[in-house]
């Protein structure tokens, strides 16, 4: 093997070229919901919707297996530049196995920053060849003149016969990545590189995925935004093209971007990683890390850091679809009310639109007069609401005079939808019928959408948007026929809201009688789907060009039945204004959606944060909008997939992520979401929501799960502080709020695989139960004992649990075990039932001590609604020798006063307790400490200047 070490000094700086309704009771009946006149539409015909069925690579046993055929590339006319290298990669030999073959092909290595290398590798012409451009998506460029070779923690080095590149970590001299041995794969319609990893390797990313937070060998990813019910391990909505790779040897992490918005598909093997695209170039970014954290706030840094979210997000939201008036919505927030259970959002699935039709609302089920009045009482008492919208834009049928819609016609005016190939416009179909699409490339996309969300918000005052169906989702496979529209109003071919009797596993148990009962009404019927699709291998394309997108040779695991590219998906073959066809773009489609969203947002309701809850994201969503994890089902397995989904989403740049809590499709059950209502508390985005059909599932219908929802909601608006301030740390350095215990302990090895449990910042450890019938979980402890202490959250006790042993914790229904980390101070606020309420309590400190009586932690506070943040306040606090300090600055102002001090792991009774030199009251127990009364003491507000605590 030849390889030379690339050693940097100035040089040329440029690629030379050298060729070419609820009831409150225990028990619950199925909610009948009819949201539209269905008998009243057409229905798109089944054939619309059938696709051809295609054979996946990765199961097909007789496909090629490129590195075993490809030739590869040789490396020429190197050439060092100011902060890397240039060359040029000739092909040895033409293979075209998927696509034809570029044969040359420019390659540019840049030392970015001391952590960061850059590769990248483009045909020399780029004709038939999408760039994915940087004001689209960002492209993380050159730190500073001073970043070279010589600096960076990341060596390239490379073998020119048979071109491979490895990039070393200088500092262990570890292999990080290494394409030596396997050919570089370049055609028009797939890309492939491959690098070798060790064995035992832990490799995280790569989402999104319903799937555990380790990509173990066997493990195939395929990235391609799809409108699917979160099946386990296949593709859903989001598109992450990022791995990390935590090496327990060196104890160091790194993480691989590939920014490409292309088609892909990532094969994780024993020693291997295989990494494919169907587009596009190789614009790939190493990050050094060294620990997982700085591995994480490096990437997130470079796509866009997360959106500071209003403070009010952090507040409860309930949903669901089938609210089907505005009387039905009325009650829901009433019933809140009345049960005493703190809501802060109300949410309107597709059920308040005038026959599915994006920002219109139904004159009699939500009639406009009652619509205002109701969120005008939202307002009044500090609540807020959110309705959603989807990406097709219903077309009015020409035919039927009556049939106006006028948002349709701005877009159509404004060339600001989709197209075919032939220029006529796309027609899809969503849940209004047939509809056109938003271009988000085209030029006057951005002026329409303003328009179009301005004029909603002047009838609907809402106070955040949710993007939803935006992979963007059709239902008919690929264009539906530029006729489609004269049947409007159309109907889905599928039927929606019958989830019948199914239910979470060990429903029998837990709901014994309502079991029995269901099953004696249970009838023989049973119906199977048949499909008459012809299976075929997808053609091989190998003319110059862009090729057979519809179908292109390289067949991905799409996670449609038929894994047709085109199914419940805008086709690949429509096409932008700029003539960027959706083949290349794809996954870009939602998160072009929430940018012309979010801008128009700023204008329609100035200079406040706009909060937009986007299904479809891609790297850099987190910048603007919030995430759900989509279509999940009520069922425990989904409940503990939630936790790697939230992980992977926070490495990703959204933070701000939950999941549908007690289950979208099929019925839930007390249990279940008694035990997810407790769980979901601790996820940054809180929101009950459950699919049309389903049994009502708000935290009131069974007593069991209201009482365990108020005991958590209390915790988490106690610790509303806390989580603004993580938050806002998020939007400064990328870090997310929740946490992988082997973020936290990054040199444990054992804790790699854990993902039942988490962190909310660094300071509470969550050990949620997440099957049925127990009434204990286990848990580990990191460090317990030895470097760490953890104190029950519930008792303040210090708790003698043993590092690395799995520790069995009581777990009764309606106890979520809860642990503090020594060493840590959390922020509180007295709950009300609202945000608005809650910050006007008292605020509180919990100070729970280390092995040496010391403790740290942070506070940030501002408006928290403003978008140009004039006034911010910080707060550092830090406790040792037995003694507390505060040291505000900032210049954001807070009346309300400090009431209360409680400081876990204080050994022996104090004598007395001083605050700012005066004597307080104070109780002593189990070695806890509660300091109580201090109001009087910072009647100016409690972070109005430093104090100091002494015990
Ligand atoms: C799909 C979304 O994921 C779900 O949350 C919503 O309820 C339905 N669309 C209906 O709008």
């Amino acid at each position: 093997m030849h390889l030379s070490t690339f050693v940097n000094f100035i040089g040329l700086g440029l690629i030379s070229t050298v060729c070419g309704s609820p009831i409150a009771t225990e028990s619950n009946s199925n909610k009948a919901s009819s949201t539209f006149d269905e008998s009243s539409r057409a229905t798109i015909s089944d054939e619309m919707t059938w696709g051809v069925a295609q054979t996946p690579n990765i199961l097909n046993d007789t496909a090629v297996d490129a590195n075993a055929v490809a030739k590869g590339y040789d490396l020429v006319n190197v050439s060092q530049t100011a902060h890397g290298l240039a060359g040029i990669l000739k092909l040895n030999e033409a293979t075209n196995i998927y696509g034809y073959d570029f044969d040359c092909l420019n390659l540019l290595v840049e030392y970015q920053a001391d952590s960061r290398l850059h590769v990248h590798i483009e045909p020399a012409n780029l004709t038939d060849v999408f760039v994915l451009p940087e004001d689209l998506i960002a492209k993380p460029r050159i730190e500073s003149n001073n970043v070279t070779f010589d600096t960076s923690d990341l060596v390239f080095k490379y073998q020119e016969k048979n071109f491979g590149f490895s990039v070393i970590r200088s500092s262990t001299g570890e292999v990080l990545f290494s394409t030596i041995g396997n050919p570089l794969v370049y055609s028009n319609q797939f890309i492939q590189f491959n690098t070798t990893l060790p064995k035992d390797h832990v490799v995280t990313g790569l989402g999104e995925s319903i799937h555990g937070s380790i990509n173990e060998p066997g493990v195939v990813k395929t990235l391609f935004a799809n409108d699917v019910g979160d099946p386990i391990d296949g593709n859903i909505y989001g598109v992450h093209p990022v791995y990390m790779d935590h090496r327990y040897d060196s104890n160091t992490a790194h993480s691989v971007y590939w920014r490409t918005s292309a088609i892909q598909e990532v094969v994780v093997e024993e020693e291997a990683l295989t990494w494919r695209a169907l587009s596009g170039v190789v614009d790939l970014y190493f990050f050094s890390g060294p620990e997982p954290k700085d591995v994480i706030k490096q990437y997130v840094h470079e796509i866009g850091l997360p959106a500071l979210q209003p403070y009010w997000a952090l507040g409860y939201h309930q949903c669901r679809w089938g609210y089907d008036t505005i009387e039905e919505l009325e009650e829901v927030v009433s019933n809140f009310k009345k049960f005493d259970i703190p809501l802060e959002t109300i949410w309107s699935d597709i059920d308040y639109m005038d026959g599915y039709k994006d920002f219109t609302t139904d004159p009699h089920r939500y009639p406009l007069d009652k619509f205002k009045k109701f969120i005008d009482d939202i307002h009044g008492t500090d609540q807020h609401y959110i309705p959603m919208f989807d990406a097709g834009i219903y077309v009015p049928n020409p035919n039927n005079a009556s049939d106006i819609y006028e948002i349709f016609h701005n877009g159509n005016e404004s060339d600001s939808f989709l197209k075919n190939p032939d220029g006529s416009l796309y027609i899809g179909s969503v849940w209004p019928g047939f509809t056109a699409f938003p271009d988000f490339l085209a030029p006057k996309s951005q002026e329409f959408w303003t328009k179009t969300i301005k004029d909603f918000y002047d009838k609907v005052q809402f106070d955040g948007l949710w993007c939803d169906m935006n992979e963007a989702s059709s239902f008919c496979v690929g264009s539906c026929g530029s006729e489609g529209y004269l049947q409007n109003p159309a109907k889905p071919n599928f039927e929606y809201g019958d989830v019948s009797d199914t239910y979470p596993k060990g429903f029998e148990q837990s709901n014994a009688s309502e079991y029995s009962s269901i099953q004696q009404k249970a009838s023989s019927t049973s119906s199977a789907a048949s499909s008459s699709t012809s299976i075929s291998d997808s053609q091989n394309t190998i003319a110059p060009g862009k090729g057979n997108i519809n179908y292109p040779p390289y067949a991905i695991n799409h996670a449609q039945g038929d894994h047709d590219l085109a199914t419940h998906a805008i086709s690949p073959n429509a096409t932008h204004y700029d003539g960027t066809i959706e083949y290349d773009v794809h996954n870009l489609y939602g998160y072009m959606e929430v940018n012309a969203t979010y801008n128009a947002l700023l204008e329609a309701i100035p200079n406040k944060r706009p909060f937009i809850l986007s299904r479809a994201t891609f790297a850099g969503s987190g910048k603007h909008a919030a995430h759900w994890g989509g279509d999940n089902t009520a069922d425990w397995a989904w409940m503990y997939f939630s936790i790697p989904q939230a992980l992977s989403m926070g490495m990703s740049g959204i933070p701000f992520f939950g999941v549908d809590v007690c289950g979208f499709n099929s019925n839930t059950d007390s249990e279940l979401c008694s035990r997810w209502m407790q769980l979901g508390s601790f996820f940054p985005f809180y929101r009950n929501h459950n699919t049309l059909g389903a049994i009502s599932q708000e935290p009131y219908v069974w007593s069991s799960v209201t009482d365990a929802t108020k005991i958590t909601m209390n915790i988490r608006y106690l610790l509303l502080p806390y989580y603004y301030s993580l938050l806002h740390e998020s939007h400064e350095s990328g870090l997310p709020v929740l946490r992988a215990l082997s973020w936290e302990f990054p040199n444990q090895r054992n804790l790699s695989t854990v993902d039942t449990q988490f962190f909310v910042g660094d300071a509470l450890l969550v050990t949620p139960v997440l099957e049925p019938s127990v009434e204990t979980v286990k848990g580990v402890f990191p460090g317990s004992g030895i470097t760490e202490i953890y104190y029950d959250w519930y008792t303040h006790e210090q708790v003698d649990f043993q590092a690395g042993k799995n520790e069995t914790l009581e777990a009764p229904l309606g106890h979520i075990p809860l642990h503090i980390r020594g060493g840590n101070i959390l922020p509180t606020q007295e709950p009300g039932y609202t945000i608005a309420q809650s910050r006007k309590n008292p605020f509180g400190l919990i100070v729970a001590l280390d092995k040496n009586g010391g403790a740290s932690g942070k506070l940030y506070l501002d408006d928290g609604e403003s978008q140009e943040v004039e006034s911010s306040l910080f707060v550092n606090f830090v406790a040792l020798n037995n003694t507390i300090v505060s040291s505000p600055y900032g210049d954001y102002k807070i009346s309300e006063p400090l009431s209360n001090i409680t400081i876990l792991g204080v050994n022996e009774k104090p004598d007395s307790v001083t605050f700012e030199g005066k004597d307080v009251t104070y109780t002593y127990e189990n070695s806890t400490l509660f300091v109580t009364d201090l109001n009087k003491d910072s009647k100016d507000g409690a972070f109005d200047k430093q104090f100091t605590l002494k015990w």
